[in-house]
């Protein structure tokens, strides 16, 4: 899967010519592998817009508040997000994980209501420039992914993003991405939860790392932020992956 994370970024009219954009240059069975994320503020005009011109992309939102308070000023809560389009929702990514202090507990809370909810998770994981240097990416990323295991999660998948190559232009070496992503894995089926739909990797990725990216066994979809704006760049990401396979 392509998941477009548009972070807060964007307008109505950018949307509209994101989504047009996206179906001109992809067939339906290659809009299948989109979920464009954009603000929650305008999830609501691109399901309209899909719905109207009959396109085949998946929404997601970027984010969720746990269900069970009712008075929670300003939260959404995940039949709010369906009712607006969304069938995903990221949860954990480290921008929010870091400005709002998401902890582990409010995490789980927000997995198990939007798994409640009948909402696919997207759960970010990854680690910080300091911890790659101390070596210590397996034991965060193990405490990480810890949150599936008590969770009642559903459908999910997991998103590897080192802090350190979001919106850097660095990423890790294929070797990394490779090893890293065969630990999660083990770890995720070590908690036998039914719905694991794979694992993708974030950070700085581009029409011209993509391709090396996806090609690699373990690497099930990308999440793209900075390069997922321009419809023409996130559209020839798409395309890469279905030459590879050509
Ligand atoms: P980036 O962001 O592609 O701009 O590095 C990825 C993300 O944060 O999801």
């Amino acid at each position: 899967m392509f998941i477009a994370n548009w972070k807060m970024n964007g307008s109505e009219a950018m949307i509209n010519d994101w989504l047009m954009g996206v179906a001109l240059k992809l067939d339906k069975s290659l809009q299948s592998k989109c979920i464009f994320c954009p603000p929650v503020c305008y999830l609501s005009s691109a399901h309209n817009l899909i719905k109207k011109e009959n396109l085949n992309i998946s929404l997601g939102a970027q984010d969720i508040d746990p269900n069970d308070f009712s008075s929670l000023t300003g939260g959404i809560n995940a039949s709010m997000l369906t009712e607006l389009g969304s069938e995903y929702v990221i949860i954990g990514h480290s921008e929010r994980r870091e400005a709002f202090r998401e902890d582990e507990s409010l995490l789980l809370q927000k997995i198990n209501s939007a798994s409640e909810g009948g909402l696919i998770v997207i759960f970010c994981i990854g680690e910080s420039l300091i911890e790659k240097e101390q070596h210590k990416t397996l034991e965060v990323l193990t405490r990480q992914l810890e949150v599936i295991n008590k969770s009642d999660i559903n459908q999910f998948m997991i998103a590897y993003e080192p802090i350190w190559a979001i919106g850097s232009g660095k990423t890790p070496k294929l070797k990394d991405i490779t090893n890293i992503h065969k630990i999660i894995i083990d770890q995720v089926k070590s908690y036998s939860k039914a719905g694991f739909l794979g694992i993708s990797y974030g950070g700085s990725i581009d029409s011209l790392n993509s391709s090396k990216i996806i090609s690699l066994g373990e690497v099930n979809g990308l999440l793209i932020g900075g390069s997922s704006l321009k419809y023409k760049e996130f559209s020839k990401i798409v395309l890469n992956q279905a030459k590879i396979q050509e």
